[in-house]
């Protein structure tokens, strides 16, 4: 039996802040079903002779077992989680983690290359060992950015690292095992670059965003096998020359000339120069080089250029193997798409995207330091002879969390969608979570993480990437009043962006990192963030009279939603305050929420009362008196099925029935909108339209852009035209995960896995069945280990469904179609099902489907031609109208000619066609 064991959600971290240790497990492979109990011991010996802890407990949660010792600073604890199931079965599983330095004070200083010195530094200390090592560790940082390299060879896997932070208030420090890298004689090498610090960075692309100077910090702890230790640390006794990489930035790229390690440098002594923010030990999960990608395409385009395709847009960068004559100079830029068969990037707008290499002749694997890039193209220029496929390959960088959400289906274009968005997490989830990875922007916009959470977290093991983001809110909300700003780092004089849906990630991800991985720690450190953020808009609220409503301020609303002033407006045409009210209720129902869950009962009430006076309000302002939504738009009525916020749901329903009706079925929605779409139609009784916008191929909707080759999500839905061209150039990001969140919908609803407790202990499956689908197949990894469930029609037209439920976990099940109505409730172990449904899930077509959807059927119009003429006749002379209309509206167009007998028959005949 396998017991997987995490510490504070990390594999064997060390060196990480473990604020509140616990530890938690996933069990295999065991006899039995449920987890009778747990014992936890703590151990610095391997061997747990002598032990720091020691508790077996029935009630020990599988997510987050609380560890209370005292810690002491850089030792290794191991601790070894010994489970009993309920037929007497045991599993035994061990992990270990080390502590940072703790409050231990740093020996080392940091130093500083002089202010003159405007290169980029690289700082060398030589040192010898005689005597055995047992072990060793190096405690490092840098500004902006380092790169260390010990002996020659890199020190650790990472990349960017000291990570972003609010420099400002702290820089993190990494821990790195370096014993089997040490020799006799060592060198330490430690480059810096620009980096999120001081290179251009921030809506207005400024520099020395957090300090101006090039500065680190290191020191080695080396424990010898006699029991003495030795502290090599950063001092003057250091020294620095300029490094081969002469300019850096995360926009612009990076220019590396090795002709620069054979000019004579002058070794200089540094300075003493401490930065402004302390230093922290890390929070930030590894970033590196998680997928190789290799070059599918060599272009040679009508200018000319040679251009390489990877046949995917990802963020990274690209290495390759040269021995180029000395001098020569290779330039690399990179796109996301070739317009009219050439190389393009300018929806990158200032950033360069640059990378430069100047060859000194020796033979070496060549790649950047201090930056990354969003392309899938990249233009080689100064190769000599022509480029072959294989001399460079793609590194797909993001930070190391597991994939733990597979999602196939019989639909191709569906399966790469579920890529896109996948792509688009990997792509934009470098450290913290960016809008979009390739323009002069790249930055941590709240929003466009907010409406993804729901998606990342069924895609990936996404606890300690957020862990570290909630820290970084927190740091920025802390200055701002409790505003959770709409883009962090706020780098702007004018002060934070103050917005719903943005600002309301304080709430929300939380309660989605709750929901999926059932640590309760993570909402009891989160809480003083979500109670902040409601009483911020409630205290705005008071200073003009309270109104109960989050009316006032520039909100951004429903983002790039359609029916904005153009297509191309940024505001949608939703009332912002209705959006920034419903938000608001819901951010404080989730306080409420997680205030009975902690125990706060105080609060607890106060803000269920709050919630009860929002609620209130909104009905007031946004209903009219017989229950009316005034909002008229799509996302006026998917915000309020959202939120649950009406007097009458049938008006809701009715309301965003006939507004479809009027938009021809066309999505209008924006960052608001369109991620809870497809999951609130479905959730409200409305899964044909949730269909039929997930599936719908024309302009604008989810499939529509993967029929033009999208290969990530876009920012727009008109990002890229029929024509092949971009619709312009001023927001126009290929690679924006915003919209990906539908992906939820296919976890959430089409695989119908809905958590009922927390870290998804137990579910309710209720699948729900297309035609156009086929067949789906989901896993998912949950804290309890994998979820799998698969449904399929067969040609016989029985559904066959089988769902696979992990150790210690249940699931009440709702057959879709069973002619029973079948629900029961399913423990851990496979389950098999299958049924003739009561309703034929072969058929192509029901009352419901729109004729767009036949028209590009020859049989469904054979049979339109054969059985209503006067139907065939609106259809094919242009009265796009009817393109529109189903069966079902079709029946009370009497008016227009159409009997029902023959409106009935026609379906009959309609409804026979299968696939
Ligand atoms: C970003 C968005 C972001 C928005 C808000 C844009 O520039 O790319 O994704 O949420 O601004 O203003």
């Amino acid at each position: 039996m396998l017991v997987d064991v995490r510490i504070n959600g990390y594999k064997n971290p060390i060196g990480y802040q473990l604020e509140d240790l616990r530890v938690s497990w996933v069990v295999e492979d065991a006899r039995g079903s449920v987890q009778k109990n747990a014992t936890i011991e703590v151990s610095e010996d391997e061997d747990f002779k002598t032990l720091l802890f020691e508790k077996t407990d029935c009630s020990f949660s599988q997510t987050g077992g609380l560890i209370d010792i005292p810690l002491k600073p850089r030792t290794r604890y191991y601790v070894r989680v010994t489970i009993t199931t309920n037929q007497d079965d045991q599993g035994v599983g061990v992990a270990f983690f080390e502590t940072s330095k703790m409050d231990e004070p740093f020996e080392s200083k940091w130093i500083a290359s002089l202010e003159k010195d405007t290169f980029h530094p690289e700082f060398q200390k030589s040192f010898h060992i005689s005597r055995e090592i047992k072990s060793a560790r190096l405690y490092l940082s840098g500004l902006g950015m380092y790169y260390a390299l010990l002996n020659g060879k890199q020190v650790g896997n990472e990349v960017l690292t000291p990570y972003y932070s609010d420099y400002h208030t702290e820089v993190q420090y990494q821990t790195f095992d370096i014993t089997l890298q040490l020799k006799q004689d060592n060198t330490l090498t430690v480059m810096l670059g620009n980096g999120w610090y001081k290179g251009k960075f921030g809506l207005a692309r400024q520099e020395n965003n957090f300090g101006n100077r090039f500065m680190l910090i290191a020191e080695m702890h080396i424990l010898y096998c006699d029991g003495s230790e030795e502290v090599i640390a950063s001092d003057d006794s250091w020294l620095y020359h300029s490094s081969c990489v002469e300019s850096s930035s995360i926009y612009d790229g990076e220019v590396i000339n090795y002709l620069q390690n054979h000019q004579e440098k002058e070794w200089t002594k540094p300075e003493y120069i401490s930065p402004e923010g302390r230093l922290v030990a890390r929070y930030s999960l590894p970033v590196v080089e998680k997928d190789e990608l290799s070059v599918k395409d060599v272009i040679i385009t009508p200018k000319n250029e040679t251009v390489l395709d990877f046949g995917q847009n990802f963020a990274g960068y690209v290495s390759f193997n040269t021995y180029l004559p000395k001098g020569t100079k290779i330039i690399l830029d990179f796109g996301e798409i070739m317009q009219d068969g050439c190389f393009y990037n300018a929806n990158y707008r200032d950033a360069k995207s640059q990378f430069v290499y100047i060859s000194d002749g020796r033979q070496e694997c060549v790649k950047p330091h201090f930056t990354y890039f969003g392309f899938r193209y990249v233009r080689v220029t100064g190769w000599l002879g022509s480029v072959n496929k294989d001399d460079f390959k793609g590194h797909a960088i993001y930070s190391d969390m597991p994939t733990t959400g597979h999602i196939t289906t019989g639909h191709e274009k569906i399966n790469r969608l579920f890529l896109n968005a996948l792509w688009g997490q990997k792509s934009n989830f470098i450290d913290f979570p960016t809008d979009c990875p390739q323009r002069d922007e790249r930055l941590g916009w709240t929003g466009d993480a907010q409406v993804f959470t729901g998606t990342a977290c069924f895609n990936m093991y996404t606890a300690p990437f957020y862990h570290k983001f909630m820290h970084d809110l927190r740091v920025e909300q802390e200055k701002y009043d409790g505003i959770v700003p709409g883009v962090i780092p706020v780098l702007d004089p004018n002060g934070p962006i103050f917005s719903s849906i943005w600002g309301d990630i304080a709430t929300f991800l939380p309660t989605e990192l709750y929901e999926h991985y059932g640590d309760q720690t993570t909402l009891r450190q989160a809480y003083p963030m979500m109670k902040d953020w409601v009483d911020k808009i409630t205290k705005e609220d008071q200073k003009r009279g309270q109104q109960y409503l989050y009316n006032f301020g520039n909100q951004l609303g429903d983002w790039l939603a359609l029916d904005g002033r153009t297509e191309q407006s940024m505001n949608g045409g939703t009332d912002e305050y209705y959006i920034g009210s419903n938000y608001y209720a819901m951010s404080v129902q989730k306080v409420a929420n997680a205030a009975l869950l902690l125990g706060y009962s105080d609060d607890a009430s106060y803000y269920l009362d709050l919630y009860d006076h929002i609620c209130q309000a909104i009905l007031h302002e946004y209903f009219t008196p017989s229950g009316r939504l005034s909002i008229d738009t799509q996302t006026g009525y998917l915000v309020a099925l959202y939120s649950g916020i009406y007097p009458n749901r049938e008006k809701i329903i009715e309301g965003i029935k006939t507004r479809f009706y009027k938009d021809c079925y066309k999505l209008k929605g924006g960052f608001v909108g369109a991620p809870i779409m497809c999951k609130v139609l479905a959730e409200n009784g409305l899964s044909d339209l949730a269909f039929y916008f997930l599936l719908n191929e024309d302009y604008p909707g989810w499939l529509h852009c993967v029929d033009l080759g999208a290969t990530t999500i876009w920012e727009r839905w008109n990002s890229v035209l029929d024509d092949g061209h971009l619709s312009g150039t001023m927001m126009n990001s290929l690679n924006h995960y915003a919209y990906g969140s539908v992906i939820e919908f296919l976890y959430r609803d089409v695989a119908g896995f809905k958590p009922l407790a927390p870290g998804c202990q137990k579910v309710e499956i209720a699948p729900l069945i297309n035609q156009k689908i086929k067949h789906m197949h989901m896993t998912y990894d949950s804290p309890y280990g994998q979820w799998d469930i698969s449904w399929q029609i067969k040609d016989n037209g029985k559904l066959h469904v089988s769902i696979t439920i992990p150790f210690n976990a249940s699931a009440t099940l709702i057959l879709p179609c069973h002619p029973k109505g079948e629900i029961g409730t399913l423990t851990s172990g496979t389950h098999v099902f299958e049924y003739m449904p009561v309703e034929d899930f072969r058929a192509r077509y029901t009352k419901k489907t729109l004729f767009n959807d036949m028209m590009k059927d020859p049989e469904a119009m054979k049979i339109i031609e054969r059985m209503s003429p006067l139907l065939q006749y609106f259809l094919t002379t242009g009265n796009e109208d009817f393109y529109y209309e189903s069966l079902d509206t079709l029946m009370g167009m009497s008016y227009l000619g159409f009997k029902q007998e023959e409106v009935i028959a026609l379906g009959h005949e309609l409804v026979k066609l299968h696939d």
